[in-house]
Formats: structure tokens, sequence, C-alpha cells
């Protein structure tokens, strides 16, 4: 009986034993950063085209980060929407943006419209699964009536802010286009005024180590989504913030903006070495699946940009070239068997629902007509691919298509109107520091390292136990087949490391410039093929040597149109102004006659009264922006009229310039 029960707990410690793994579904937990450098200087995360030391920095470790990754899978191949609400709208659905309108740029804070309501979201698949759901950090996802804010869309708690970034400090947000500016900020639907003053990071590491352990594993598993606003800029007055005491630690790096840029991705780092630990603490970790991952490339430059370099990658965030959409990610879990190795098997940010659903033993097809693809079984045995093909986007404004099939990836059209088309940011090279080498010790010793050593240890010693029953006949062999999971090794992260790296023959200061007329690729005067095995940097235009393939992509592409729905983009709405809601960012296009909890500020919009007293301010105050926009543009001040009458002529086919379109959140 004893016996049994020891068996039966083991095979739950290791969650391995099939019967357990039916029985008992895994803890979610995704944390997610946001605009994170595909290029970490010095971490497994960088894509170096040199050897070891390039890059000039040990400058920004990322050690918990690394260790999650060396012992789980390096995702090399996972591509996401290049900016952060398809990106997200992605991961919630499983659907391409393009079947669900968010193909185009981002909800920007005064537009009133958010992922379509008559889509189901991750949460509320869990939630019926019987999961725990919790949000933390970002949402980005529409807040101008209450139903689109995450309590309402299948999570349990929410903290952290609507829109697509706050100050890390004081929880503003500053609109881009228009001067607005308000306090972003809740528990669920209520202001939550207290946050003031501390560091946004550390309130959303310490949410998630809470909602962990809080968590009551009886009643069923946990599923918690924490969304960093790390390592975004903040407010675009103050974009780099970082508590003193975390930039003093490097000192060392002489540019103050990567200073407290190094810091930011350090307290990114902190927070996931928090979060594994509690799940260790509370006896979670053997039965959970931790993702880490992006939301897409980093802005190399531009408003909003956190220099991170996607080099030698080509484009940026929002650009479909695979600086912007091929996206840091790394899974861990003692439920997936082949570990501790480096995946170029394809996937796209939609899978997620459908791998996790098969993880929890649920069966894919209850997620009806959805563009994700089940990896779980792939993922875990190492198996190949089951996805072909991976649909980067379909953006009819904008004007450009891109589309991966296998190793071809066909892209027409530009964003941007074809300003981020070339390959920016550090190379490392120049700035080099040979003497600083990658610090293993650190990795292994991060908390995220002790607490999977921690843990393996103890399975090790279940598993001897076991093998001594087994020896002397007091038990039977084959109850339960279960994986011996191994401490990762120094020489193991060497080899990763290796595997990881994104090898080009390419050079700094490369631009369309240099390269030859029959391979440069000019998107917007025709379609480019790339095959991104060989040539990952999309140097080489292989449109003219491969007609076949390129025709064949192009149907491909057709075939997504048929199905695509039309952007919901709106323009801008005077009335979401924080100026009217005590300078909070509120749901303010909720049914008037019922305001109800969700409008916790003043003052309330349910006398009409006030209301049309409001629209009629509004109405003023839009004209005469609009006269002072007028004027300056006839004086010939283009840029400050530009950033006015912007949010008034802001609708879908707006042609924005330069640094205004470049400044999606
Ligand atoms: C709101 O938050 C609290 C605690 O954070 C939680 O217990 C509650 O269920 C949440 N959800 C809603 C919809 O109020
Ligand atoms: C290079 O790194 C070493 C060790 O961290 C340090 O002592 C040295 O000052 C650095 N050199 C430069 C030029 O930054
Ligand atoms: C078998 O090994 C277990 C564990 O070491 C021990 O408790 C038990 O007494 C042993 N039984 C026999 C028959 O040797
Ligand atoms: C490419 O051309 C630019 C000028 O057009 C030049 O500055 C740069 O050095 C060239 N790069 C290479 C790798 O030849
Ligand atoms: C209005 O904002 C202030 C902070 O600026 C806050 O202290 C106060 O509680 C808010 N009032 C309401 C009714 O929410």
């Amino acid at each position: 009986m004893a016996i049994w029960r020891l068996i039966g707990s083991f095979a739950l410690f290791l969650g391995l034993a099939v019967s357990a793994q039916a029985a008992e579904k895994p803890n979610i937990v995704i944390i997610l950063a946001d605009d994170l450098v595909r290029l970490l200087p010095h971490t497994l995360l960088r894509v170096g085209w040199n050897d070891v030391g390039f890059h000039g920095s040990a400058q920004i470790p990322t050690p918990n980060i690394d260790a999650l990754a060396y012992n789980g899978i390096i995702l090399n191949s996972h591509y996401v929407p290049a900016l952060c609400t398809p990106s997200r709208s992605s991961l919630m659905t499983g659907k391409y943006p393009t079947h669900t309108g968010m193909q185009h740029l981002v909800i920007l804070a005064p537009e009133p419209w958010g992922l379509p309501l008559s889509e189901t979201l991750m949460p509320e698949h869990l939630k019926a699964a019987g999961y725990a759901t919790h949000a933390v950090g970002k949402w980005h996802l529409g807040f101008h009536r209450k139903e689109y804010t995450p309590t309402y869309r299948g999570f349990d708690s929410h903290y952290g802010y609507w829109n697509g970034y706050q100050d890390y400090y004081d929880h503003t947000m500053r609109a881009t286009l228009v001067p607005y500016k308000g306090y972003d900020m809740r528990r669920n639907m209520t202001v939550d005024w207290h946050a003031r003053g501390q560091y946004s990071t550390d309130l959303f590491t310490n949410e998630a180590v809470r909602i962990i352990q809080t968590h009551d594993s009886e009643k069923g598993p946990l599923f918690l989504y924490l969304a960093h606003l790390a390592p975004h800029t903040g407010n675009p007055e103050d974009p780099f913030q970082a508590p003193d005491e975390e930039v003093a630690k490097f000192a060392h790096i002489e540019d103050p903006e990567r200073r407290v840029y190094a810091a930011m991705v350090s307290k990114l780092d902190q927070s996931v070495g928090d979060v594994v630990t509690a799940l260790r603490m509370k006896g979670m970790l053997h039965n959970s699946i931790v993702l880490f991952m992006s939301d897409n490339g980093a802005p190399t430059f531009g408003v909003h940009s956190n220099r991170g370099s996607n080099f030698p990658l080509r484009g940026m965030k929002e650009s479909p070239w695979e600086g912007g959409v091929r996206g840091v990610a790394a899974v861990w879990s003692p439920l997936l068997h082949s570990t501790q190795r480096v995946s170029n098997q394809l996937m796209h940010i939609t899978d997620w629902l459908p791998t996790f659903y098969a993880a929890a033993g649920l069966d894919v097809h209850e997620l009806g007509n959805i563009d994700g693809i089940d990896m779980w079984k792939a993922l875990s045995e190492n198996q190949p691919s089951p996805r072909m093909e991976v649909l980067h986007n379909i953006d009819p404004i904008e004007d450009y298509a891109a589309l991966r099939r296998g190793d071809w990836k066909y892209v027409t059209g530009t964003a941007q109107e074809g300003k981020i088309d070339e390959w920016y940011g550090e190379s490392g090279r120049g700035n080099e520091n040979k003497s600083q080498k990658y610090n293993m010790q650190e990795v292994l010793n991060s908390k995220v390292g002790i607490a999977i050593t921690g843990f393996i240890t103890k399975q090790q010693l279940q598993a001897k136990t076991l093998a001594r029953m087994l020896e002397n006949g007091s038990l039977d062999k084959g109850d339960g087949r279960f994986k011996q999971m191994k401490l990762l090794s120094e020489i193991a992260v060497t080899s990763l490391r290796h595997q990881a790296e994104v090898h080009c023959n390419q050079k700094k200061g490369l631009s369309l410039s240099n390269t030859s007329s029959e391979t440069a690729c000019r998107p917007r005067e025709a379609p480019c093929l790339f095959n991104i095995r060989d040539d990952p940097c999309e140097t080489i235009n292989l449109a003219h040597a491969r007609p076949l393939v390129l025709q064949s992509l192009e149907e491909s592409l057709e075939r997504y149109k048929k199905t695509m729905m039309k952007p919901l983009n709106l323009p801008g709405d005077p009335m979401s102004n924080p100026t009217y809601w005590n300078d909070t960012w509120v749901n303010w296009k909720d049914d008037s006659a019922a305001p109800g909890e969700s409008m916790t500020v003043l003052p309330s919009p349910a006398n009409p009264v006030t209301t049309s007293f409001m629209t009629a301010i509004s109405l003023i105050i839009a004209l005469s922006i609009f006269a002072v926009a007028v004027k300056l543009s006839v004086n010939g001040t283009t840029k400050k009229s530009s950033f006015f009458s912007k949010f008034f002529i802001k609708a879908k086919d707006v042609d924005m310039s330069g640094n205004q379109k470049g400044v999606v959140q």
C-alpha cells in the first residue's frame, strides 16, 4: 500500500507516467517580454555571425533566462507578428491577425476598438478546462468598453495596464499622436493608486509570485500570463528607467542609455528567476510548463526605440523581415521528453493555444477553426514540425505581405515606406571586449539554475530509491515510464550556445546599394524570395532564379487573402482623453446606462448634461487644435502640425510619415 503510494507520488512528481499526465493538467506560465532584443549581447539569445566574445558585452547578462532556455528547448524558428497588438491577439486566439482584423499597426490609446468579442481567448478555453487564470502586466487588446478588458475575457484577475506601455514609476501613459496623458494601472477594473512610485517590473513580479504562492492546486491547475513592460521604453520624455541600484551594476557600460537598458533587461531576467523559484517552493515545478518569449523584434530606432539590435537579421519591429518576426523564445518543462536542445522546428505564436491544450490532455478540435497547430508531441519528442507554412502578415493598408513555406520566404511591398528594409543595430564590432567571457557559473548559479538543479536532484534521489526497490524485487518493473533528467553541464551550454547562433556571411555596413541588382530585393518594385535556411539574413533575392517557387508562394498568399478580414482600426476618439476622467485612461465608451463598477473615476458620464457639456468642450478643443495644426502647416512647421492633425485624419489610409509612423507601441 505504502509502496503504491510512493510510486503514485513519484509518478506525479515526475509528471511523466502516462496516467498521471492525464489526471493532472500542467500549470502553464507564460512570461512575455516586450520588444526584447533578438540580440542580447553575449547570451544565448544573441544571433552571432562571429565567434564568442563578439559584441563587446557580457554587458547584459541574462543568467535566469539562459538557464531556463538551456535546460529546456531553445526555439530558434519561433515566429511572431512584428507588433504588440497583433502578436498578443495571435497568442490569445490561436489565429493569424488577418483572421481577426488585427493585422494593421496597434491599438493606439484613444482608438475605440479591440480584439473582437466574438473570439474565444486562451484564458476562456483554459478556464473551461478547470484552470485558475491570471493576467499580470500589459494588455493592449482594447479597453474602450469594459467587455474588452482582461477580467471580461476569461481572466479571473488582472493586475496591470491596458495600454501599450507606461512610465515605470508613475504609471502614466502618454499617447503617441495626441497630447493625452493619463494614469494606467489597475487591479481588475479598479484603478490602483498605490502603485505610484514603485517600479513596474517589481510590481508585476511580486504579483506573479503572490499568485503562485496562494494558488490552490487542489482546485485545479494554474494559468499565469505575465506580460512585462520590460524592456519596452517608458513614455517618450523618459524612455529609459530602472532603479539606481540596478543601474549601478552596469557602471562599466559607457553609454548611459544602454546602461539603463541593461538594468531594465536585468530586472526582467530576475523576474524570471523569482517566478521559477516560486513554482519550485510551492512544489508546482514538476507539473509546469514555463514559456519565455518576446512579442516581436526590437525597435532599433524611431520613437519608442529601446536601441535593441536585431543585427545581423534584416529589418526590425514592425517589418516583415526576420528582425521583426523571428522572436526570442524558449520553453522549459519536465513534461517535455527531449530537452537541453536547440529546436529549428518551424513554429508560430498561434501554436501555443493548441499546444498547451494538447499538453493538458484536452481535445484540440474543441478549439474550432484556428491557425495554430498542436506542437506538443513534436516539441516533446523532437519530431519534425507539423507546421509547413507561416503567414507573416498581409497588411492591405500599408500594402505589404510576407509568407514562409518550408525554407522559402516571400516578401512583397513594404512597411514604413521602405525605411526599415535594411540591416540595423550594433554588430558588436569595434566596442567588443574579448576578455569578457560568457559567465557560465552565473547561469548555473542563477535562481532558475538553482531551482532546476534542486528539482532534478530531488527527482534523481527518488529514481534511485525506486531503482533499489526494483532491484531487490519489492516492486514490479513497468510501473510507468519516467524520464531521467540530467543536470545542465558547461559542455552542454557551450554546445547549445553554438547551435543557437545564426550565421550569415554578412558584413556590417551592407546596404541595398551594395547588392548586385540581380539579387537585391526591392520589395516595393517586385516581390522577393529568400531561402531562410541558407540565408537567414535575407541578403540574396532568389525571385529571378526560382520563379516557380515564387509563383507557388504567391498562390498560397492569394488563398490567405480570400479569408482575410478587413483591419478594424478606427480613428481616435477625443472623449478618450484622460483629462475628462480624473487623468486616468478608462473604458470611456461603456453604455452610459451602466457606468457601474468600472467607472471608478470622475466625472460620471451617466449624467447627460455632463456628457453633452464634455462633448461640446472636446469639440471646441478639437477645433482649436485643428486650427493650430492648419496654421502651423501653413507656416511650414510641418513637424508639429502633423503631430496634431494626424489624430483627426488618422483613419486607415492615412499616409503617416517618418517618425510618426515608426512610433507604434
Ligand atoms: C479581482 O481581483 C480579486 C483579487 O485580486 C479576485 O479575487 C477577483 O475574483 C477578481 N476578479 C473579478 C472579476 O473581480
Ligand atoms: C574588458 O573587460 C575586463 C573584465 O571585465 C575589464 O577589466 C576591462 O577593463 C575591460 N576593457 C575595456 C576596454 O572595456
Ligand atoms: C529493498 O530495498 C528497500 C529500499 O532500499 C528496502 O527498504 C527494503 O528493505 C529492501 N527489501 C529487501 C527484501 O531487501
Ligand atoms: C556599402 O555602400 C556604402 C555606401 O553606399 C558604403 O559606405 C559601405 O561601406 C558599403 N559596404 C560594404 C560592405 O561594401
Ligand atoms: C482622482 O485621482 C487622484 C490621484 O490623482 C486619486 O487620488 C483620486 O482617488 C481619484 N478620484 C477618484 C474619484 O477616483
